[in-house]
């Protein structure tokens, strides 16, 4: 992805059509590395076309386990929990910290040592928060200042732990979780505020008793060390944070008509959903079913009607389940007639860029009115007017933004636009394919 691309884009009088998303990122990347430490041969179907979960598949045929693909198709011949092999060369997690996180959860209970790099980006990601949890745990990991390279020397005595999230993050308690599997005992995480759940229901459906209890200090989530993983089938649903993009973009846009099925409807990701719905989008879930221990649905969204709320602040636990989504969420809010602020969201500083800064330099250069904050922004009803965006390599800021063009006066330029592709490769051929006028 080293060659900057720009997109431009024009402004659109609606979009209308039927949009094939892609496989849910994060389901992919816990679909394949489940898989690889199964006993047997699973099929994942709709796995994520992203460049991300590309870089899982190869970390994991890097680790000795052999993965066929066709298209989205993956057929996983699983090793067994102790069953990787030392890699000969690094393992290149590229931009995605899903990757790194969860695959060193993997890694510390594995008598092997390995080094796994990423790019710029990844590279300057908090990774201290993984590196103390494992280190206890017994594992030998050492890093640049807390940041990838890491070079992790499993153990398979690891010791099993009792963890309280100190931030609400979904992939940190993944990697505590793997981790778990290896260990001798029960290991406990504790989130205080909920976070996506994936790896407890895929957990499960790979055979794997994952106890769940609420007390006073929040969910605690157990695993034990004797674990067992049991090769199964994954159809994957298609990604909501994809979605988002175009739930927002027809939502502001009369005339609009949009439709797309197997979306995946978990409700610790579909807090855009809600947010949208509260300030007046027209959104309907239809033919709803479970697939996989995953709640899926065919989402319709029309366009047309006022948008905005008296309650326009997005802030307390509800970040979590729209952390991905609140570039979109910040470019939906200048079309509404109450703006929004969202806060609660410093995470966002750490993610593939400093989000809250992009979005909130990004709208200004479009003319909007907005106001940044350390733990998110504020953003006014605004007229945008087309500009020159930098994506900061960031696909959802590059995404964001184009949604943004189709509202703006003028023409709008994404440089870096090829950086989608590390979530929704197909993300602008879909959008010029929905967009009239
Ligand atoms: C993810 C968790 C979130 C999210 C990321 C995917 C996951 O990150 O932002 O895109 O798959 O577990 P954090 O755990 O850092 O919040």
């Amino acid at each position: 992805m080293s060659r900057i691309k720009a997109v431009k884009i024009s402004p659109a009088e609606n979009l209308t059509g039927t949009i094939k998303l892609p496989g849910d990122k994060s389901i992919s990347h816990r679909a394949a590395m489940f898989a690889a430490i199964a006993e047997g041969t699973s099929r994942i179907s709709n796995f994520g076309s992203s460049a991300d979960c590309a870089s899982t598949v190869d970390c994991m045929r890097s680790l000795g386990v052999r993965i066929d693909r066709d298209g989205s198709d993956l057929t996983v011949h699983g090793v067994g929990k102790k069953g990787l092999a030392e890699p000969s060369e690094t393992l290149d997690c590229g931009n995605s910290g899903t990757t790194m996180r969860l695959i060193s959860g993997i890694l510390a209970g594995q008598s092997l040592t390995s080094r796994l790099i990423g790019d710029e980006s990844l590279s300057g990601r908090p990774m201290k928060r993984i590196i103390g949890p494992l280190t206890e745990m017994g594992a030998t990991i050492s890093a640049v200042d807390g940041h990838a390279p890491l070079t992790i020397s499993g153990t398979n005595r690891l010791k099993p732990l009792t963890f309280q999230l100190p931030v609400a993050s979904a992939q940190l308690k993944s990697c505590v979780l793997l981790a778990g599997l290896n260990a001798h005992g029960e290991t406990t995480v504790i989130e205080p505020v909920p976070t996506r759940d994936h790896t407890e229901r895929m957990l499960r459906g790979f055979g794997v008793d994952v106890r769940e209890v609420s007390g006073p200090d929040g969910r605690r989530v157990s695993v034990s060390g004797d674990a067992r993983l049991q090769a199964t089938d994954i159809q994957v649903p298609s990604d909501v944070s994809s979605a988002a993009f175009f739930l927002a973009a027809a939502s502001c846009l009369p005339g609009s008509r949009i439709e797309m099925s197997g979306v995946g409807l978990n409700p610790t990701r579909t807090g855009i959903i809600e947010i949208l719905r509260r300030f007046g989008s027209k959104i309907e879930v239809v033919d709803e079913t479970v697939s996989g221990g995953e709640p899926i649905g065919t989402l319709i969204v029309s366009g047309g009607g006022p948008l905005g709320s008296q309650h326009n602040r997005v802030d307390g636990a509800i970040v979590a389940n729209l952390i991905d989504e609140v570039p979109i969420l910040a470019v939906f809010g200048t079309q509404t007639e109450s703006g929004i602020e969202i806060r609660d969201a410093g995470e966002l500083r750490i993610k593939e860029s400093d989000r809250i800064s992009a979005v909130a330099g990004n709208l200004r250069r479009m003319g909007a009115d907005v106001e940044e904050f350390e733990d998110g922004l504020r953003v006014g009803p605004s007229k945008l007017k087309g500009a020159l965006i930098d994506s900061f390599h960031d696909h959802r800021i590059a995404m964001a933004f184009a949604i943004a063009g189709l509202f703006a006066e003028g023409e709008t330029t994404i440089n870096g636009a090829e950086s989608a592709a590390v979530s929704f490769p197909e993300f602008f051929d879909v959008l010029s394919s929905v967009s009239n006028g």
